[in-house]
């Protein structure tokens, strides 16, 4: 039977993520949005767009949560992102409280999705996700690592002047600026960049990492990335819908890895039919044990804080 990928909002990212599932053959799409007639427009555009782009899944467009009845797969992108000057935490209170109710109206018609969490700050709204949902934890996961790593592998791309096929990237972390991309762990065909680059390159690449959302803001001066982040959070839906059981950096909740629990991190996971089937436990040096620290202790901060307002 054809699988359902529910979208949550159809703003730039959503719509992005319903287009590259529909374009992937990965099953029925359904995009839901508050405003009126904006999904419907965009399912219609682009079940239009089957016949040229070939593929089978039905598109439908609604305001009504009916509609998502029985989702295999629930992306969620609802909130608003950030302007200029704003950090991911400034969305904090806001998109806190359009991610909980999202997640009511999903678990009101399907018992056993497996949810994947966009919407910023992504670390908290992870932890909302998964506390109002009541899922088992390998179902409810955060987009966050994929995104990062394919903004450092470019950057390396570019600075090394060589294809990006044949690199790969870990990132660590929570999706803000204390992000921990590991340059041990970024590889050109199996080949360290520790090998490859200086240290002051390595830093300015790590940089421009973790400024990389912060960057595309800054350009477009109204909303936020979405070509990439949309591309990201299909990655994740494509590895569990075809039970491929790609490690990739997704955000995770831990219990007791890397020295945290009740936080949700991220960490390299293995991606399959039941969602994240297991947390990779790398051995950190010092220096990158210091890095992670930070970044959860930042991440459980901002855990507390949403707690406190809903
Ligand atoms: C970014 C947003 C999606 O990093 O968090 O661009």
């Amino acid at each position: 039977m054809r699988k359902k990928i529910t979208v949550v909002g159809a703003g730039q990212v959503g719509t992005t993520v319903a287009q590259l599932t529909a374009y992937k053959n990965l099953g029925n799409v359904v995009l839901i949005d508050i405003v009126e007639g904006v999904p419907q427009g965009k399912a219609l555009d682009l079940q239009e767009s089957g016949c040229l782009q070939v593929f089978d899944g039905i598109v439908t467009g609604t305001n009504d949560y009916k509609d998502t009845a029985n989702s295999d797969i629930v992306v969620i992108t609802a909130g608003v992102p950030r302007k200029p000057g704003q950090s991911r935490t400034d969305l904090l209170a806001i998109n806190g409280k359009i991610v909980k109710s999202v997640t009511e109206e999903i678990m009101k018609y399907s018992s056993n999705p497996i949810i994947i969490v966009v919407s910023n700050p992504l670390d908290a709204m992870v932890h909302v996700v998964k506390k109002v949902s009541g899922l088992p934890k390998n179902r409810v996961m955060g987009m966050a690592g994929v995104l990062d790593a394919a903004r450092f592998r470019t950057f390396i791309s570019l600075e090394l002047q060589c294809s990006m096929v044949d690199i790969d990237a870990m990132v660590l972390g929570g999706h803000g600026d204390s992000m921990v991309p590991m340059p041990r762990y970024a590889t050109v065909s199996g080949i360290s960049i520790t090998d490859l680059m200086s240290k002051e390159q390595i830093e300015r690449l790590v940089d421009r990492t973790r400024n990389g959302g912060a960057e595309i803001v800054g350009l477009l001066k109204k909303g936020s990335a979405f070509l990439a982040p949309g591309a990201s959070a299909v990655k994740m839906v494509e590895a569990i819908l075809r039970d491929k059981k790609q490690i990739l950096p997704c955000t995770a909740l831990l219990e007791g890895e890397y020295g945290w629990s009740d936080i949700y991190f991220g960490v390299p996971v293995k991606l399959g039919h039941n969602g994240i089937e297991a947390i990779i436990q790398l051995q950190l040096t010092d220096e990158e044990k210091t890095a992670v620290d930070a970044s959860a202790k930042e991440v459980k901060e901002m855990i507390e804080e949403i707690d406190k307002i809903l």
